[in-house]
């Protein structure tokens, strides 16, 4: 089942940027008013951007590079998503383990390397990649709405970096994580978007969402990602939304991996938890690898921050390597490991300064991710012990109408 490979994976108005109070620190929005902007760079919006903003094509035509523009709304759409989710977390999971409302399936959670080796270019040099070294790492695998691998699904990475030194202003000092998902854009780009799918979710009918005619570029994104595959350590993972790469608010990045093992799986087993055994089988042939990648934004208006839907061109920004994961074999689907990896919470915010989240979707996901660690954890410790451990997790089988992220 297993091959090897020799050859590896490879209205025109001018805005000035003020703190808002509601949103988290340092955080800038784009309001009407006279003066020069700082942070980014001021783009002026001709007839074709505004056309192609209007339809969706491009990005938000007057915010610069690395610019952000916060809508006042997003407080209430933050409130509104962690309440809607908790209800169809309980909804879904009324006994036994209490999932994540997406990525709910854990497929393994594994140690590994993350190494920034000590040859980047100066320009690379930033925030966690400022210093070469070994770091720590913890990564799980999840596919994002099924319990049954065979089905076409999106399939999330995430990765919890330790010991990281520097300024981590929103969380536990020390750790730096990314989240990353198989499609290179999200769904729903932005936050009232997010909303009405999950508004949709809770009222039991998410088609709903995707058969409004206003949705037609959602459901064509979902019908595109969802996919079949033969191992979780041999796809492409992106973050879909931007970051800020060092202490230049100019600059905004999106990250991706790629895998780069020698080792590949042709054909996964048939079962429902292929992808575990998947992961399994390659580790006892060999380690598992990836580059971990940045993409600079370039032209505001076709990579935008503000609309997590529109893909960076790759062609016109290509991605760089600036760290590699290596897994070795470990046991990962013990009763304890998986118990722990059911435990595990993610955040985009757990985060270097340097590394700040960007973009609506991101900032409505600080308040999102923080409560429903909270919330699913909680429900859990007095849950865990009367659940049963299966290989492919702590897992009630059965398919659930969930979010494509
Ligand atoms: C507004 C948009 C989004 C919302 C409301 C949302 C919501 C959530 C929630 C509620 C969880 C479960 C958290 C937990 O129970 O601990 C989750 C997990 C996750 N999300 Fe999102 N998400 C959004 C966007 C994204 C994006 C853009 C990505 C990345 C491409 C992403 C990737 C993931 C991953 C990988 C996990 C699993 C984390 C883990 O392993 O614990 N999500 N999301």
């Amino acid at each position: 089942m297993l091959r090897r490979s020799t050859s590896p994976g490879n209205a025109p108005c001018v805005v000035a940027l003020v703190t808002v109070g509601a949103a988290p620190a340092g955080y800038t929005r784009a309001v009407n008013a006279s003066g020069p902007v700082s942070g980014g760079r001021q783009r002026g919006m001709d007839t074709m951007d505004r056309l192609l903003h209007l339809i969706g094509v491009r990005g938000t035509p007057t915010l610069g590079r690395g610019q952000e523009r916060v809508d006042p709304n997003e407080p209430r759409i933050a409130h509104e998503m962690v309440d809607a989710i908790k209800q169809v977390s309980l909804d879904r999971h009324p006994t036994g383990v209490v999932k994540r409302f997406n990525q709910g399936k854990s497929l393994a959670c594994l140690e590994a390397d993350f190494h920034v080796p000590d040859d980047l270019p100066d320009d690379l040099r930033r925030g966690l990649f400022a210093l070469p070294g070994h770091y720590h790492a913890k990564i799980r695998f999840a596919n994002a709405s099924t319990d049954d691998d065979r089905r076409k699904d999106l399939r999330g990475m995430s990765i919890m970096v330790h010991d990281v030194p520097g300024d981590f202003p929103w969380g536990e000092p020390g750790i730096q994580s990314f989240l990353l998902n198989s499609e290179p854009a999200l769904f729903a780009g932005t936050p009232e978007r997010f909303l009405a799918f999950v508004e949709a979710t809770r009222a039991g009918r998410p088609w709903q969402f995707f058969v409004d005619p206003r949705h037609v570029d959602s459901l064509r994104a979902v019908m595109r990602g969802r996919k079949t595959i033969a191992s979780p350590l041999d796809i492409r993972y992106w973050s879909t939304t931007p970051f800020r790469y060092g202490d230049d608010e100019s600059v905004a990045v999106k990250f991706s991996v790629r895998p780069t093992s020698p080792v590949r799986t042709e054909r996964a087993s048939s079962g429902p938890d292929r992808l575990s055994e998947a992961i399994a089988e390659h580790l006892r042939q060999g380690p598992a690898s990836f580059d971990f990648m940045v993409q600079f934004q370039d032209d505001p208006a076709r990579m935008p921050i503000e609309n997590a839907s529109i893909v960076w061109n790759e062609s016109r920004a290509p991605f760089r390597t600036v760290a590699r994961i290596t897994i070795e074999n470990q046991d990962f689907r013990s009763r304890e490991a998986l118990a722990e990896c059911e435990r595990m919470t993610f955040s985009p915010w757990q985060s270097l300064a340097e590394h700040r989240p960007l973009g609506g979707i991101n900032r409505v996901r600080k308040a999102v991710y923080a409560e429903l660690g909270r919330f699913r954890n909680a429900e859990n410790d007095s849950r865990l012990d009367a659940v049963e451990a299966s290989p492919g997790g702590l897992s009630d089988r059965g398919a659930h109408a969930g979010a494509a992220t």
